[in-house]
């Protein structure tokens, strides 16, 4: 077995001509929007785990997930805004993309009264009653909007691809959790790039 792995492998290196050789150690590892859509799921599910938290008033739980929900949406988000809404601009406009940060923003507020309420580690009747509602309306949404923005991946050339996987790797890399993203790079990086927010309710 190992045997025949060794031919293949030579056999493989003899065929790949060095223009060839140097795409293919050019490519991107990660699959930009199948990334783009497992963050989606891991959020969905996390949302989902917070709702059931926040009714059931268990704040130690629900802030325990805002954290983990603060480290994936960081990197997701920034890239939103750095690269991946700006690849799919041409589809759906200019006057979409300021909405979408829109609703960055409005999830970032959100994001902030949450951790508020849940780091004073109790939840009353009313807002076990309240938040839950919140959250799917002014969070969950977000992701099931988003994951209709994969509509128009099939239309992407495969450049576009890449330089979506390369920015994805390097803003990863970094590794900056959402609410210290907001406060400190977004609107920076929104001026730099031109870009403004639409202001929603
Ligand atoms: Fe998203």
């Amino acid at each position: 077995m190992q045997h025949l792995m060794t031919e293949k492998f030579i056999y493989n290196a003899v065929i790949i001509t060095p223009k060839e050789k140097e795409v293919v150690f050019k490519m991107p590892k990660l699959d930009p929007i199948a990334e783009f859509r497992s963050d989606h799921a891991k959020v969905r599910d996390m949302l989902l785990e917070l709702i059931d938290a926040v009714s059931k008033k268990d704040a130690t739980k629900a802030l325990e997930i805002m954290i983990r929900l603060d480290k994936i949406g960081g990197p997701h988000f920034r890239w939103e805004e750095e690269s991946l809404y700006l690849t799919f601009e041409k589809f759906f406009g200019r006057q979409y993309l300021e909405y979408l940060l829109g609703v960055h923003d409005r999830i970032v507020k959100r994001g902030r009264e949450l951790v508020e309420i849940l780091s004073k580690g109790k939840i009353s009747e009313e807002q076990a009653k309240i938040l839950p509602d919140i959250i799917r309306s002014d969070i969950l949404s977000h992701p099931i909007e988003c994951e209709g923005i994969v509509l128009f991946a099939e239309k992407l050339t495969q450049k576009e691809l890449n330089e979506l996987a390369e920015n994805l790797e390097r803003i990863r890399k970094e590794d900056i959790p959402l609410l210290e993203w907001a406060e400190r790079i977004k609107d920076a990086e929104r001026e730099k790039r031109g870009l403004k927010a639409r202001v929603l309710a």
